[in-house]
């Protein structure tokens, strides 16, 4: 307390910690899924149910978990989350394996490269699913039950691709400008009901898939175009992932949080003096 001010000053690193709650993580098999699965269980969470569609790698990021935080918090699901009913069915089975879910994680998304000229249907429809259609259907099947037990806290990956041209990418980028989109009226309909939806945008991340693809010159040059001298790794997502999901950002909501080593932040001035 001082003289001019005598509002209670909050224990800040407790608004961190996740104990007694549980979360789900879509797409946590590797890459940013598996670190912020890692990043919610060392917050303290009581329970991550581990979502992959490839029923090994969803075992292997349980087994990894436990082993990590040394308790029993990791479940493992093995389903695709762009069906409805296998959605209906993680809703399902997370809330009875866990008691209640307090939130959610959803990283599930992936680009193909096609340019807008030779775009076949099949490409742009597969995008607005993998990226936007099913945040939708988790939305819903998880939103449900998280307005029904008083509330909760969901965090979709987006990428700078919806917020910025996206060469040869360009359904991919319609779709994650979908997700910021979506991300805003979650929180106005659903932040009554206690629920926070927010987006975290990443720039290029050097995550294992990526890896498998980058040339030693694409990694330079990516790497260089950052302010930063670098180009980010999946820890630094779940690091976002982590505070939007955690009381720390209790205020906050219908945003997306931009982690790109501000690539987005510097405009491209063709001549330097
Ligand atoms: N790496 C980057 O540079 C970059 C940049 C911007 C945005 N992103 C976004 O980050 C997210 C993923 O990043 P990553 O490279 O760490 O992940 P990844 O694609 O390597 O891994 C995602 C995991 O999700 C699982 N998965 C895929 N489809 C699924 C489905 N239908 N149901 C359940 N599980 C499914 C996969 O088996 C995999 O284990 C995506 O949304 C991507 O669009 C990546």
């Amino acid at each position: 307390m001082t003289a001019s001010d005598d509002s209670p000053v909050p224990d800040f690193l407790g608004r961190l910690r996740l104990e007694g709650r549980s979360y789900v993580v879509a797409g946590a098999g590797q890459g940013m899924g598996r670190m912020t699965a890692h990043a919610l269980a060392q917050a303290g969470a009581a329970h991550v149910v581990c979502v992959d569609l490839e029923e090994d790698r969803a075992a292997d990021i349980a087994r990894e978990l436990d082993e990590a935080s040394g308790r029993s918090v990791a479940i493992p699901w093995v389903g695709d989350v762009t069906r409805r009913e296998d959605a209906a069915r993680l809703g399902a089975e997370a809330e009875a394996a866990t008691g209640r879910i307090d939130g959610l994680v959803d990283i599930v998304g992936m680009a193909r490269w096609q340019s807008i000229l030779e775009m076949e249907d099949e490409t742009f429809d597969w995008e607005i699913d993998i990226c936007l259609r099913h945040a939708y259907l988790l939305s819903q099947e998880l939103g449900r039950r998280m307005v029904a037990s008083g509330g909760g806290t969901m965090v979709f990956i987006a990428s700078v691709s919806g917020l910025t041209g996206a060469p040869m990418h360009a359904a991919y980028g319609a779709a994650k400008a979908g997700l910021m989109a979506w991300v805003q009226s979650l929180a106005v309909e659903l932040g009554p009901h206690g629920v926070r939806a927010n987006a975290v945008a990443p720039g290029t991340i050097l995550s294992p898939r990526m890896d498998a693809v980058f040339t030693d010159e694409q990694r330079a040059a990516n790497g260089g175009n950052s302010p930063l001298g670098h180009m980010g790794e999946t820890a630094d997502i779940a690091s976002a992932a982590l505070f939007l999901t955690s009381d720390l950002a209790a205020y906050v909501t219908g945003r997306t949080v931009v982690v790109d080593g501000g690539v987005d932040a510097k405009f491209p001035y063709p001549v330097t003096l």
